[in-house]
C-alpha cells in the first residue's frame, strides 16, 4: 500500500482500489510537547483507533459529517480522502493545558461557556494560536470554512459532553482537525480519541494524554477505562440540538431603498444630524433539525438567491456566529 502521510502518531495509506478513501494506522508511538517527549506503549494505538471509531460512529449518527467510513482490522480505519487545514480547533469547557499557563488561571476552573480557539498546525512554530482575523489575512482558511468549523466544533462539544456525562465524566477540552473531500465538503477529520481530549473522572483525575504528559500513572489503563466507558453509553438518549444560523440581507449601495429613505428623513427630524444614509436590509434567523454540514450551508445558499433575497438589489450572507 503507497504511503501518502506519515504524523507523529498515525499513518496514512492510500486504499488500494478505491481512489477517494484513505486508511488511516494507528501506532503505539504516544507524543507530547511538540513530539520532544515520545514513548511507545503497546497497545495504544489499538486503544485510539477503537476511541475515534466509537466517536466518529456516533457523531455521524447525530448528523456531523466526518471521514470515518468504517474499521478495519488491527488499529486501522478506512476514511474518506480530505486535503486537511492547517489549523487545528480547540474547545474548552474548563480552564486546563496551555489556557491556564497562558493566562494564569489554575486548572479545573470552568470557563462560563464553551471557548473555541484556533491554532496554526505546524510544529516547527509550536502550533501558536491565532486571531480568526490572521486567519484570513494570510489566507489560511476562506472565511465562511472558519465560520463553519466553530459551529462544527461547538455541535461536537455538546455530543460529546453529553455521552460522556452519561458515564459520570467530564469533557474539558478537545482538538478537532478538519479536511476537505473531492466534492468540496469540509469534514471532521483526524482522530478523536484520548490523545487529543482532555476528560476527567469524578474527582478530576485525567483519563487522557495528560496521564503520559504528567507522567501520572498508566497510560493504557486510561485509555481502557475510556474505551469501557464509551461501550457502555447510550447514543440514543443525547438528545438533538437545534442549531441556529442567521441569513444576513444587505441591500446593495446605488440602488434605492425607500424604508432607509423614510428612517433616515424621521432620524434627522428626531435631531439625530449626522446621519448620512440610511439602508434597510434583514436578517433572517433559521433553525435547523440537525448540525450544520457543508451539504446545509450549499442549501441556505440557495435558499438565499431563491426566495430569502433579491439577487439584483441585496447581498446575502449566510452567518453561522
Ligand atoms: P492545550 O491545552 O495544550 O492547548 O490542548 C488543548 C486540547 O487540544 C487538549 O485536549 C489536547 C489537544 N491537543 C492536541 O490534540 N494536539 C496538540 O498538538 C495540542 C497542542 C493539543
Ligand atoms: N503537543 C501535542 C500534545 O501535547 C503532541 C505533540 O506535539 O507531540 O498533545
Amino acid at each position: 500500500m503507497d504511503i501518502i502521510h506519515e504524523g507523529k502518531v498515525k499513518r496514512v495509506f492510500q486504499e488500494p482500489d478505491s481512489p477517494e478513501r484513505v486508511i488511516i494506522e494507528f501506532t503505539d508511538t504516544v507524543t507530547a510537547g511538540d513530539g520532544k517527549k515520545r514513548q511507545v506503549i503497546e497497545g495504544k494505538g489499538e486503544l485510539a483507533c477503537r476511541m475515534s471509531e466509537y466517536l466518529f460512529g456516533y457523531l455521524e449518527g447525530k448528523g456531523i459529517d466526518t471521514h470515518y467510513v468504517k474499521p478495519l482490522s488491527g488499529a486501522r480505519l478506512l476514511c474518506r480522502k480530505v486535503a486537511i487545514y492547517p489549523i487545528e480547533v480547540v474547545c474548552r469547557n474548563i480552564a486546563a493545558g496551555s489556557f491556564c499557563r497562558r493566562y494564569g488561571l489554575e486548572r479545573g476552573e470552568p470557563l462560563r461557556r464553551p471557548l473555541v480557539e484556533f491554532f496554526v498546525k505546524d510544529d516547527s512554530l509550536h502550533d501558536p494560536l491565532i486571531a480568526k482575523d490572521s486567519i484570513i489575512l494570510l489566507g489560511l482558511l476562506e472565511e465562511d470554512v472558519l465560520q463553519f468549523m466553530k459551529s462544527v466544533t461547538l455541535s461536537a462539544n455538546y455530543y460529546l459532553t453529553e455521552l460522556f456525562r452519561q458515564q459520570e465524566l467530564t469533557l474539558v477540552d478537545f482538538k478537532l482537525e478538519f479536511g476537505s473531500t473531492k466534492d468540496g465538503h469540509v469534514v471532521l477529520a483526524d482522530e478523536l480519541s484520548g490523545d487529543t481530549m482532555r476528560v476527567w473522572d469524578n474527582d478530576s483525575t485525567s483519563v487522557d494524554k495528560d496521564v503520559f504528559r504528567e507522567d501520572k500513572g498508566d497510560l493504557i489503563e486510561a485509555y481502557t477505562q475510556l474505551v469501557d466507558s464509551l461501550k457502555m453509553t447510550r447514543p440514543e438518549d443525547v438528545s438533538l440540538r437545534p442549531e441556529t444560523v442567521k441569513v444576513i440581507v444587505d441591500p446593495k449601495g446605488g440602488i434605492k431603498n425607500p424604508p432607509g429613505e423614510v428612517t433616515k428623513k424621521a432620524l434627522v427630524r428626531l435631531g439625530f444630524s449626522d446621519v448620512e444614509e440610511v439602508r434597510v436590509g434583514k436578517i433572517f434567523k433559521i433553525q435547523l433539525k440537525r448540525p450544520l454540514t457543508s451539504e446545509i450551508l450549499n442549501q441556505l445558499r440557495m435558499m438565499s438567491v431563491k426566495l430569502l433575497s433579491n439577487p439584483i438589489s441585496e447581498k446575502h450572507e449566510v452567518s453561522l456566529d
